[in-house]
């Protein structure tokens, strides 16, 4: 029976929400969300659902239900979720994210039936016929429990079947059962829900390549057997520092062309930490490309993106190092990755955006050294989203941020810079300067000096300090500026002359070591006092 019949015949038609709108009353205009401009082009926009936030934190309830007409549960309807020993089914967390699609007039897309990972234990213990009847009991059930509510529109009945060279993978299913239990997970699905979209799901099948080829083989037997599958998934885990894929909209074109719907299920786009405005750039470039290739074809039915803040991602915690793979950032600031989908969505970038972000707040500089300075500065804000700043030395541009807070390296020496702040946004408008502010590089060591710093001796109230300064290429005066909190003071000093201005100590060569000839070196010491306990304090040296 089809879903539509049986919610007439149960009245429940009424109630339900109908999730999936694929004409438009109305046409999305330049600002609205991006479930808006997906529904006025047939698609649907996701994102992946954790409980905890879900349950916990109101800005993170806000966006999911604002901006997503379809949400994927990360975790919570997986098998070691929904049945963690045999016949004992727990769904506290999967009806938690399907009653907030409902309330929310979204469609869930279920994940995952059929898996090799977050499967208990008990499951891969079990014997060829005991693991296929757990197979099919556990589909039963579990796609058995939403088939009547057409919130749940589709379900990855397996998932990572691939190696990465196309060669099916050795998990314990293909080990028990061979190949015959894809298309056994397929048939169990269709008969527990026969109206839900029935996908397989992978990675690094985005582009043509290898392993896609496999899956997209697999499809086209699976089909020409008449087992029922309808959904291709291409879950879309990039990252940056390996490249776009390539081939991507061939690709889902040639699934299309197989008979089989197409969706992006788990796209995000990690790079190497820190951020930055170039890596953010580069992200939202791929995020474009993808969106758009969906778009461009029919049967392509949308984009879920493995959730939306990077306050919560699988990333970090799988790539050391790694993160900001999502398109808000921890404290639910809209990244430039959000523009690129969004315009994406709405087919373009937006026109009717002239509005500036606002001016940003005068930099204050700090940890000023012979060639560098931190600038810090108030955060402008947007009618859409400030995409980045740029200091700059009259026309000069010194750098570039994505935060409120840049580093400037490759100063000279000794010499005043007077600076102001530019914010820009995705449109390419402009803020007024900032108020300027001027700070003074410190006089270094001399070229291609470097200091070493070391406590030789340290007793209550006291220590003895040494600078090695060693040179690359010959010099005939060095400097050395050293300073450290209010509890230090410098009572003497040897190999060296001192000046000192508040707790900056500046240390010259003495007339006899002024000189230091190419990879040379010269050592010069103190004696500080000091209130403080403990180790001690490390000086700023510059
Ligand atoms: O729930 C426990 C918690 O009780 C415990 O204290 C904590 C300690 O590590 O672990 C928690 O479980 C974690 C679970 O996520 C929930 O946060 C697991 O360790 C952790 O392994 C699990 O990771 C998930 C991963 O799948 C498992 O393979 C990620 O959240 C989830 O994003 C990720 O999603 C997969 C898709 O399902 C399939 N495609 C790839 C994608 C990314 O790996």
């Amino acid at each position: 029976m089809s879903r539509l019949r049986r919610a007439l015949l149960t009245g429940a038609l009424t109630v339900l929400p109908v999730a999936t709108v694929l004409l438009p009353a109305v046409p999305a205009h330049a600002s609205d969300t991006l479930r808006a401009h997906a529904e006025a082009r047939g698609k649907f926009i996701g994102t992946a659902v954790a409980t905890s936030p879900l349950a916990n934190e109101s800005a993170y309830r806000t966006i999911a239900a604002s901006e997503f007409n379809q949400i994927t549960a990360e975790n919570a309807m997986k098998w070691d979720a929904t049945e963690p020993s045999q016949n004992q089914f727990t769904f506290s967390g999967a009806d938690q994210i399907m009653a907030f699609a409902e309330a929310n007039d979204q469609q869930v897309h279920g994940h995952t039936l059929v898996w090799h990972s977050q499967t208990p234990s008990w499951v891969q213990n079990l014997g060829a016929d005991a693991m296929r009847s757990a197979m099919q009991n556990h589909i039963a059930r579990v796609a058995g429990r939403y088939a009547s509510n057409p919130v749940l529109k589709s379900w990855d009945v397996v998932n990572e079947v691939f190696e990465e060279n196309g060669s099916m993978r050795n998990s314990f299913w293909y080990q028990k059962l061979g190949d015959s239990y894809i298309a056994d997970a397929f048939r169990y699905a269709r008969a527990a829900d026969p109206d839900a979209e029935l996908c397989i799901n992978d990675y690094n099948v985005e582009g043509i390549n290898a392993k896609s080829t496999a899956m997209y083989n697999l499809v086209r037997t699976l089909k020409a057997q008449g087992v029922p599958i309808d959904c291709v998934g291409l879950q879309s885990h990039l990252a940056i520092q390996y490249g776009f894929p390539g081939q991507v909209q061939e690709n889902i074109q040639r699934f299309a062309d197989l008979g089989v719907n197409v969706r992006i299920t788990e796209i995000d786009i990690r790079m190497q930490m820190p951020r930055d405005a170039t890596k953010d750039a580069t992200q939202a470039t791929y995020y474009t490309n993808m969106v758009k290739a969906c778009l461009a074809v029919t049967r392509c039915t949308g984009i879920t993106i493995w959730g939306f803040t990077d306050k919560y991602s699988w990333v970090p915690d799988t790539f050391s190092g790694q993160g900001a793979a999502l398109i808000y950032d921890e404290n639910y600031g809209r990244k430039p990755a959000y523009t690129a989908v969004h315009d994406a969505l709405a087919g373009g970038t937006t026109p009717d955006d002239t509005t500036p972000p606002s001016t940003p707040g005068k930099p204050a500089a700090s940890a000023v050294t012979a060639t560098g300075a931190t600038l810090t500065w108030t955060a402008s804000t947007d009618n859409r989203a400030v995409t980045g700043y740029d200091v700059y030395r009259g026309a000069t541009k010194l750098g570039s941020s994505a935060t409120n807070s840049v580093t400037l390296t490759g100063l000279t020496p000794e010499t005043a810079y007077t600076v102001h702040v530019v914010a820009r946004d995705a449109a390419g408008n402009t803020s007024a300067n900032s108020e300027s502010t001027t700070f003074t590089t410190t006089a270094g060591s001399g070229t291609g000096c470097t200091p070493a710093y070391r406590v030789v001796n340290s007793w209550p109230g006291g220590f003895q300090g040494e600078v090695k300064i060693t040179c690359a290429g010959p010099v005939t005066s060095w400097r050395v500026t050293l300073t450290y909190p209010e509890s230090v003071r410098i009572t003497q000093n040897w190999s060296s002359t001192l000046s000192s201005l508040g707790t900056a100590f500046t240390f010259s060569n003495a007339a006899w070591n002024g000189s230091v000839p190419a990879g040379g070196s010269t050592t010069f010491g103190f004696i500080a006092s000091w209130t403080g306990t403990g180790a001690p304090p490390a000086p700023v040296i510059s």
